[in-house]
């Protein structure tokens, strides 16, 4: 299995008490088919804020039309035990489609939460 060049794009929204995907991070590589975790964290924040559910969507950086979404249920965040090594978060075991086109992928994560929050990086990974 060959990996060439990778880079990777944090198109990533900050926004007070959004959530951000703590991983994969900048430079991560997959091979088509494989399976791998993602994790999004929500800062403590101030106020509480329900989180309702979340859509987790491959998009090919070189045809936005090649789009698949690998995962859609509810967003919980939760905190870690023992709590205070991590923020809330949530683990997504993810597979990315095996015949999904080599090159370079944006992972969308959208929430429904009261303001639509959209999280791209681009996630580059090999065949
Ligand atoms: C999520 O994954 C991270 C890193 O592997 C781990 O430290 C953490 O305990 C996991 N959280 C849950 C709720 O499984
Ligand atoms: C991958 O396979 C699925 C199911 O067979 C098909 O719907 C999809 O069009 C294929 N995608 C590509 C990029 O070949």
């Amino acid at each position: 299995m060959k990996f060439s060049a990778i880079l990777l794009a944090l198109v990533s929204t900050v926004v007070a008490q959004s959530a951000s995907i703590a991983y994969p991070q900048d430079g991560a590589s997959f091979a088509a088919g494989s399976e791998f975790t993602l994790m999004i964290i929500k800062p403590n924040s101030l106020t509480a804020s329900q989180e309702i559910s979340a859509a987790i969507d491959i998009i090919s950086c070189n045809d936005a039309t090649l789009r698949k979404t690998l995962s859609s249920g509810p967003l919980d965040p939760q905190y870690s035990t023992p709590p205070g090594s991590l923020p809330p978060h949530q683990n997504f075991t993810l597979q990315i489609p095996p015949n999904f086109s080599a090159g370079k992928a944006q992972i969308s994560v959208s929430r429904s939460y009261r303001i639509g929050v959209s999280l791209l990086l681009c996630l580059p990974f090999n065949t």
